[in-house]
Order: C-alpha cells, then sequence, then structure tokens
C-alpha cells in the first residue's frame, strides 16, 4: 500500500510512524494481511533514516500488529484486524476517523431537502420483493451479456490509441450510429454531429438545463411527471412550475408565458402513459415557437411499441429548432451503462458539447465504442426484437391478471408503448399508497402514483413488467388485490 504518514517535530518521527500505522490498522484501513512498504523504500518517501522506521516496525512486530516473512517483507498480522484479539473492539473495517464536524458547511437547501426525503434513492426493500413491480427498470437477465463482453474485450485488446482526450461530446462513430438508429427507428432527424453523448438521460436534462435557463428562469414541467428531470432543473436554480397533464398531454393552454424551457414525455407520457396526441404536439410546438422557448422530449422507452401507428417525435415535426431529443439505452440494455444522447439543432450543440467538457470532460470511451459495435453489427436491433417479444408477453400476462383478479375496482389507462401499466382505482378514496405498503409487506412491490404528482395524486399504481418474468405475474397480481381495499 502506499501508506500516507505525517510527520511531527524531530525527535518523535519513530513515534509518528508507529502511531499512524497503529491506528490505521485498528481503524481497519489497513487490514490483516495487506503488505506495508519496505523499510528502505518509505524512509526515503519520508526522508527519515532507515531506522526510524526500522524502529517502529519493530515495536508493531513485537506487540503483534506485524508479522515479517523472510524475504517476503511485513505484513499487518492476521490477529490484528478490528474485532480480532489485538483490538478487542468491534468497529466494522474500513471507517476512518472523521474530523468534528460543527455544521459549520450549509449544502444548498435543493439539495438538503433532497437529502432528507431520500427521493432519488432506490428503495432498499426492492431485493425484498418476490413480485416486483416496480417502474423504470428492465430485466438484467435479457441483457446480451455475451455480445456485451465480446465488444469490450474488442476494445480492451486495443493497444495503440491517441493520447489526450477524446472529443467531450462521445465517439464518433457511436454518434454516427446513435444519428442512424434513431433516424431508422423513430424517424429522427439528425446526423453524427447533432448528437452528444450524456452519461444517461439524466446528466442530458442537467446539461440542457445548464445550457438554456439561467438562473430563477422558468422550466415547465410535467404533472404527473418524472421526478429526477425536475429536480435537475431544480438543482441548477431554475423557477420549475409543474403544468396538468390531461389523456392528451401536457395542458399548452396552461403553460406558463415566461416558460424557457418545457419538459415532456410524449411517447409514453410518464408516469400514466398516453401518448401525446398529434394536435398537441402541434399545439406545444405552436406556442414554443411563438414564445421562443425549448422544448426537452423525453423519449426514454418508446422503443417498446406495442400496438398502434407510432406518433411522429416532435423532433421530426419541429420546424424551427426548438427541440432537444433525449433517448437513453438504460431501458434498452442497462441503466448502469450510463449511456444517454441528445439530439440538438445547430443554434444548441455547441454549447451543449461545451458544457459536457465543463461537466465531466467526456464519458468512458471502451464502453461506447463497444456500443457503437453493437449497433453497427445488427446486435442491438436483434436484441430489441427479443426484448419487445418478451415484453409483449409479460405486458399481456399483466393485462390478463389485471382483468381477472381487480376486475372492475380498476381502469387501466391506455398506453401503446413503454415497461409498465398505470391503473387508477375506481374509487378515488382508495389510499394508494398505503396499498403499495400492505402489498410489500406481502412480497409484491407496486409504486402508488402519489409521488409523481406537484399536487393531489390520482388514486392509482404504476405497475412495471421490466423486473418481473410472465410466470409469476398472475400470482403478483392477485396477492396485490388481497392488499387492495
Ligand atoms: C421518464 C424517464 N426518463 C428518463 C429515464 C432514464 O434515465 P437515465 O438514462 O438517466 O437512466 C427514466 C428512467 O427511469 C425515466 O423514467
Amino acid at each position: 500500500v502506499d501508506l500516507h504518514v505525517t510527520l511531527g517535530r524531530r525527535g518523535r518521527l519513530t513515534a509518528d510512524v508507529y502511531d499512524q500505522i497503529k491506528r490505521a490498522i485498528l481503524d481497519g484501513r489497513l487490514r490483516p494481511g495487506e503488505a506495508l512498504p519496505p523499510t528502505r523504500e518509505l524512509a526515503r518517501r519520508l526522508a527519515v533514516s532507515r531506522n526510524t522506521v526500522l524502529n517502529a516496525y519493530q515495536r508493531l512486530t513485537a506487540e503483534g500488529f506485524l508479522s515479517g516473512r523472510a524475504g517476503a517483507g511485513t505484513f499487518v498480522d492476521g490477529a490484528a484486524a478490528p474485532g480480532g484479539r489485538m483490538t478487542g473492539t468491534s468497529a466494522p473495517p474500513g471507517r476512518a476517523p472523521r474530523a468534528p464536524d460543527r455544521g459549520a458547511l450549509e449544502p444548498r437547501a435543493i439539495f438538503r431537502d433532497l437529502a432528507r426525503d431520500d427521493a432519488h434513492r432506490e428503495p432498499a426493500d426492492r431485493a425484498r420483493a418476490a413480485y416486483d413491480f416496480s417502474i423504470g427498470s428492465p430485466d438484467p437477465e435479457l441483457f446480451p451479456w455475451d455480445e456485451w463482453r465480446s465488444a469490450l474485450l474488442r476494445q480492451l485488446r486495443r493497444r495503440r490509441r491517441p493520447g489526450g482526450y477524446p472529443p467531450p461530446e462521445g465517439e464518433p462513430r457511436l454518434r454516427a450510429a446513435i444519428a442512424r438508429h434513431t433516424g431508422i427507428s423513430r424517424s429522427v432527424r439528425a446526423d453524427a454531429d447533432d448528437v452528444v453523448v450524456t452519461s444517461g438521460a439524466q446528466q442530458a436534462f442537467d446539461l440542457l438545463g445548464r445550457v438554456l435557463v439561467p438562473p430563477g428562469a422558468c422550466v415547465a414541467v410535467e404533472d404527473p411527471g418524472y421526478p429526477p428531470a425536475r429536480f435537475a432543473f431544480e438543482a441548477i436554480g431554475a423557477r420549475v412550475v409543474p403544468v396538468r397533464v390531461d389523456g392528451e398531454g401536457i395542458d399548452v393552454g396552461a403553460l406558463p408565458d415566461d416558460a424557457r424551457l418545457v419538459y415532456v414525455t410524449p411517447s409514453h407520457q410518464f408516469p400514466l402513459g398516453a401518448p401525446m396526441s398529434l394536435g398537441r404536439r402541434m399545439a406545444l410546438l405552436a406556442w414554443a415557437e411563438r414564445r421562443r422557448a425549448a422544448i426537452i422530449e423525453d423519449d426514454y422507452d418508446s422503443e417498446f411499441r406495442f400496438d398502434g401507428r407510432p406518433l411522429e417525435p416532435l423532433q421530426s415535426l419541429d420546424r424551427s429548432g426548438r427541440v432537444l431529443y433525449v433517448g437513453t439505452f438504460s431501458k434498452t440494455l442497462l441503466p448502469t451503462l450510463r449511456i444517454g444522447f441528445v439530439v440538438a439543432p445547430p443554434s444548441v450543440a455547441p454549447a451543449l458539447r461545451a458544457a459536457k467538457l465543463v461537466a465531466d470532460s467526456h464519458g468512458a470511451v471502451d464502453a461506447q465504442l463497444a456500443l457503437a459495435d453493437l449497433i453497427d453489427g445488427g446486435g442491438f436491433a436483434r436484441h430489441l426484437r427479443r426484448l419487445l417479444r418478451v415484453y409483449r408477453a409479460r405486458r399481456e400476462a399483466l393485462a390478463e391478471a389485471i382483468t381477472r383478479r381487480l376486475g372492475d375496482r380498476v381502469a387501466v389507462l391506455p398506453a401503446s408503448a413503454g415497461l409498465h401499466t398505470t391503473v387508477v382505482f375506481a374509487d378515488r378514496r382508495v389510499a394508494a399508497a398505503a396499498a403499495a405498503r400492505a402489498a410489500l409487506s406481502a412480497g409484491v412491490r407496486v409504486d402508488p402514483l402519489q409521488p409523481f404528482y406537484a399536487g393531489r395524486a390520482r388514486a392509482g399504481l404504476a405497475l412495471g413488467y421490466g423486473m418481473i418474468a410472465a410466470p409469476k405475474i398472475d400470482e403478483g397480481i392477485r396477492l396485490l388485490a388481497r392488499c387492495l381495499p
């Protein structure tokens, strides 16, 4: 290990080395079996005599903290683990002592609030649910592990690489592949220069907010809507205004006059599910043109289209360069890849590249090139066809189970795409959050609609089929039915 030792005044050098190594062992930073630097090397690094280090090592060895193996070096002794016989403590390993925190620093209110309600955290109880209808996650079992492993290995085997930092907007091959793929599958009009690769859709919201919205300016979001997008806009200091969604999408008539940016999910409204009607799309574009505002079109899960003809994305209907089309591979591949993208009009793309550079220089290169291979080689399209088959079967199983088990207690909201189905209770007084809690104790995880609303929520549940295999769906819904009032 590269051991850091702070030396005090002369005359205490051996004691300093001794104390600090002992403390590192006791609090678990140095673990049993770990090798200490050779005395000569540590002495050279600390600019002290070798004897200083040697004496400290000898004392620690005599006390049982260290042990030496001839010719092999000096190691932390096995008995010196926290909780072991040397230490007599039961402190968990790996916790370094902290400087005292007297509350001197005050994080900004938005982050203090987020930290307090934990709204951004993955619920710890997900692992406990035997029947997991949580929304937002695809099935990791369906990920093309073998193809991905080969594609990544191919990248890792490339020995010669250009030096320096690659372009912030992402690898040219991936940008070209994304432009082609979204052009074919979603009729998005783009070439590689319009694409900026981001760390998931979430970074796209953050960067677009920074680029397009001055602090204090207004951003309109859907109500109900996707909370992490709202958090991103609030975090950059925007004034976020939730705007009502009806069966056709966001209520354009209710948009604040001064909104600089409108965030929408037109293919599959999050979380209610309805696609934005063509009329509403045209009205929103006309509004944005009149108000000189920008629109973020979050097309997060539209690859999963099960029936009906897809409506044109706002991006391809846009005639004045106001739409920022955001896509992600979090649903089609895995959220842990953290690869998303923006298709930006020429007036925004250069500033967006600059924002990406400022935020994190660029995304990880090997994964981008592996993904480009997967798309270019046809593996991604093949994978999507398979996903569509599997998720279609789950969606149908869910629809049947809802009809059979919940009957007219709920109404299914119309949707033709995505990875979840939303139901609302016929009896508006049903406490959906309490029902979801009761379901969880029966091993069934579902999402109540309430956290997605700014104000009063419709009583309902979002039921995801990304994480649950078809044969478990009916039993999960049967158990859920028993928890409903
Ligand atoms: C509405 C919506 N947008 C975007 C995303 C994807 O986010 P990311 O690409 O940051 O994983 C999700 C994922 O749950 C989502 O539900």
